[in-house]
């Protein structure tokens, strides 16, 4: 699998659906696979919602709930769960034909159990020559009482807008020569924010590119800024910080892509969950019999720092459900301490508070195991870095093995971390999530350790095992 589509909570249920390709571990003709929860820790599979047809292959999009049923495709009450999706037609892809990607319409009347295609798609054509036009995220403007739709087109995107989510107008387009443009734009989510304590609204642009990322490969960079219906404008500070910034990113590990929100959501959280790996090597790494997962379900919230308003992101309350005891034995070697597991860490979170020190404050951690590999992560030089060059196996790509780093902005001595491992993946939550770097990693045994050194003082340090959420029912 690959990206997440379609996200939304409706009646009690999340839904997550995603790029699926059911006879391979590699890419292939997508379909939407299907996943629905109602906590967000714990998921079960459903069948797969949408396959290819003669107009192609099902690509990313979005779905909303047409409570109102704007759209006239409710039936005897039921509120129909609409699906904004991209078809990619292979043959005139493989024709060199511009115009292979439209927009499609599907939906559902039976809370997303089953889902027929508009007779008339596509809802948007191909506007003739345009290549790179995909990936539809729509949501409902209230103060413009329409649909907005987000659509990556290239190297920007584009906002169109409608009243019944099937004839849609153009309104205007965004981002050419700003941001990062080192390869295409994809997935576009805008979403409105209210700083704490205030009533203003704010907007953010994420937007995922490939290549052209943080680290190489995929990556996520947002813009903030303001949106009135039909044109979304630059915040004048967030302008100014791309005069000397390629761009602001989401997340700065390596494996955090195609990320969107959840749309329907009643309880003031905006939700994200993105694909937990990169275009680099993602049909490569070495997982059997399945490949690529998601991120950990994420709030996004904006705050105001001394560089701006940013986005910072945390993992869901819910998760904290999993904790269970972890047991550690201490040990300090000169200027190192050890916490020293008799079971395995592989799932697991911790939770650390360090107060810096004066003159070039340094810290590192390292998770290892019995065959001498370890997975280094912490702050060296003003910034925020993952080893993962020795953490275990990175045989499969070239660019797998490496030291990432991450600008990191304190505004005062101390230094929190959150992270999350599991069998293959590490994710880490700096200050609140101010800082966050997603990264896949593959140690060949379990790691049972970690190493706390640096000249920072420790003042909490808290293990929790996470228990098993599969097998699941
Ligand atoms: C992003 C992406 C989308 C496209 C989908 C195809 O990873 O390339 O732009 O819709 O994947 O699987």
């Amino acid at each position: 699998m690959n990206d997440p589509n379609g996200l939304v909570y409706h009646q009690g249920e999340y839904h997550l659906f995603y790029q699926f390709y059911p006879n391979d571990t590699r890419w292939g003709p997508m379909h939407w696979g299907h996943a629905i929860s109602r906590d967000l820790v714990h998921w079960e599979h459903q069948p797969v919602a949408l396959t290819p047809d003669d107009k192609g292959y099902i690509f990313s999009g979005s779905i909303v709930a047409d409570t109102h049923n704007t759209s006239g495709l409710g039936k005897d009450g039921a509120i129909p769960l609409v699906a904004l999706f991209t078809y990619h037609d292979p043959n005139a892809a493989a024709k060199n034909t511009r115009n292979h990607e439209s927009q499609g319409l599907a939906f559902s009347l039976d809370n997303g159990r089953s889902w027929q295609k508009y007779a008339d798609n596509p809802v948007i054509p191909n506007p003739g020559d345009t290549q790179d036009f995909r990936d539809p995220k729509v949501f409902w403007h209230a103060p413009s009482q329409h649909w907005i739709m987000g659509l990556s087109v290239t190297d920007h995107v584009q906002f169109w807008r409608s009243k019944n989510l099937i004839d849609w107008q153009y309104q205007s387009s965004f981002g050419k020569g700003l941001g990062a443009h080192g390869g295409v734009w994809e997935c576009p989510d805008l979403l409105p924010f209210t700083l704490p304590g205030s009533n203003q609204t704010h907007w953010a642009l994420l937007l995922n590119l490939n290549p052209g990322g943080p680290q190489g490969g995929s990556g996520i960079q947002y813009f903030v800024g303001d949106f009135d219906g039909k044109t979304f404008t630059l915040d004048p500070e967030f302008a100014n910080t791309l005069q000397h910034k390629e761009a602001v990113w989401l997340d700065h590990g390596a494996d955090n892509y195609a990320g969107v929100t959840w749309s329907g959501v009643k309880d003031g959280r905006t939700l994200f969950i993105g694909w937990m790996s990169n275009w680099l090597y993602g049909q490569e790494l070495p997982t059997h019999p399945w490949r690529s997962s998601m991120t950990m379900p994420r709030t996004l919230e904006m705050i105001r720092t001394a560089e701006g308003l940013r986005l910072k992101s945390q993992p869901v309350a819910e998760l904290e459900t999993l904790r269970q005891p972890l047991a550690f034995t201490e040990r300090t070697e000169a200027d190192r301490l050890t916490l020293q597991s008799n079971a395995d860490i592989m799932q697991s979170e911790w939770l650390f508070e360090f107060r810096l020190a004066d003159q070039a404050p340094a810290l590192a951690l390292t998770f290892s195991n019995e065959s001498g590999e370890k997975l280094q992560l912490g702050m060296d030089d003003g910034q925020f870095y993952i080893d993962r060059s020795q953490a275990g196996r990175s045989d499969f790509s070239d660019t797998f093995a490496a030291r990432h780093l991450a600008p990191l902005t304190l505004s005062d001595k101390s230094l929190s971390l959150r992270l999350f491992l599991d069998q293959s993946a590490v994710e880490v939550f700096v200050n609140d999530g101010q800082l966050s770097m997603t990264e896949r990693v593959f140690p060949t045994r379990p790691y049972t350790a970690v190493h706390i050194s640096g000249n920072a003082t420790l003042i909490r340090k808290q293990g929790y095992k996470l228990t098993s959420i599969w097998p699941h029912k």
